[in-house]
């Protein structure tokens, strides 16, 4: 039984709507880009790099993703993180994938939309043009930096706005809510953006209220935490409101302390609109499909939940409506 659903959930067409490129940098090819640019990192090989992904909580990852990301500098090295993230996409039916983009850690080191955008854009045509893989941008503001230095953001991508579907807001959680950034998203929204913003990861329900109040977003990248408050379980129910949950990233980084304690189950029986999706999958252990394959080996999950989870990837998409039904209509045949 668990072994059908294992095959199942990976020859399924799947969705990924949370998923940060500059965490799928591989640590092969950081050390490879490090040598082509001289980057002084404190790892002498590649299993010393993976033996440093050992995490007390979110601020302890994300100061070695910040340094894993100083090895990107010209546009190659973002074309090869893209492209390479996306043939992982091909080889495991991930069918459509929505990608975070931080262009502050990189427009900080003086490397700007100049840089990255062709290079993340060459990607994604070339596997659009080879093998039909459909593939949207969202672009993050660091919430841990001020909403002005956002607002000068997204006036920096102002030339590059037709390929970007979103804005999203990620980093440091914990002391940034979401209402500090209140202008930058209504300018985003006024230009015709769509929101997402990580809320209730490790901070508070009242930060997933700012991000669906304050913010207007059509998705909350994690939400985990939403659980401790009926009234906003409630809002997320009546609105439909996704939750773009990641199960390795939580244990990894102690939002919970085991897969079996993990609550995904819980929200999508309380009827919530819940996606699996892998975060930063090269420094938690996994790309989207061992997401879920984690999910069937630690929870007592059935086929219709799984089924369920795989069709909100492409319901809580930005697909058009027309692309999301063709894509349930796979899903639904595949029994
Ligand atoms: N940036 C990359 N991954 C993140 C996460 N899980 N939470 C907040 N910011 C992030
Ligand atoms: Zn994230």
């Amino acid at each position: 039984m668990r072994n059908q659903l294992k095959d199942w959930v990976l020859a399924v067409p799947k969705a990924e709507l949370h998923l940060h490129i500059e965490g799928s940098l591989e640590p092969e090819l950081m050390m490879q880009l490090a040598d082509k640019h001289g980057v002084n990192l404190p790892y002498s090989s590649i299993d010393e790099v993976r033996q440093a992904y050992d995490f007390e909580n979110l601020q302890s990852f994300l100061d070695l993703y910040y340094l894993g990301a100083s090895v990107l500098r010209d546009e190659d090295d973002f074309y090869q993180l893209m492209y390479a993230y996306l043939q992982n996409c091909r080889a495991n039916n991930v069918v459509h994938s929505e990608i975070m983009f931080d262009p502050q850690t990189h427009t900080a080191r003086g490397i700007g939309f100049d840089v990255f955008m062709p290079g993340f854009q060459r990607a994604m045509h070339q596997a659009e043009r080879e093998w039909g893989q459909s593939c949207f941008l969202i672009m993050s503001f660091l919430r841990h930096l001020s909403e002005v230095s956002a607002l000068a953001t997204l006036d920096q991508a102002q030339h590059y706005l037709d390929g970007i579907s979103a804005v999203g807001l990620d980093s440091s959680e914990q002391g940034n809510p979401p209402e500090k950034f209140a202008r930058v998203f209504a300018k985003a929204k006024a230009l015709g953006l769509k929101r997402v913003a990580h809320a209730g990861e490790e901070g508070p329900p009242a930060y997933v209220w700012g991000a669906a109040k304050v913010l207007d977003v059509q998705r909350i990248d994690h939400g985990v935490r939403s659980i401790e408050d009926p009234v906003l379980m409630d809002y997320l129910l009546a609105e439909q409101l996704s939750l773009t949950v990641c199960p390795l990233s939580n244990t990894k980084l102690r939002v919970f302390n085991h897969m079996q304690e993990h609550n995904i189950l819980e929200l999508l029986d309380r009827g919530l609109l819940v996606t699996v999706n892998a975060d930063d999958p090269s420094y938690f252990g996994g790309y989207l499909a061992d997401n879920y394959l984690a999910l069937i080996e630690h929870l007592p999950l059935q086929f219709d939940q799984l089924q369920q989870l795989v069709r909100n990837g492409f319901t809580a998409s930005f697909l058009p409506e027309e692309t999301k039904a063709k894509w349930l209509a796979k899903v639904d045949s595949l029994n």
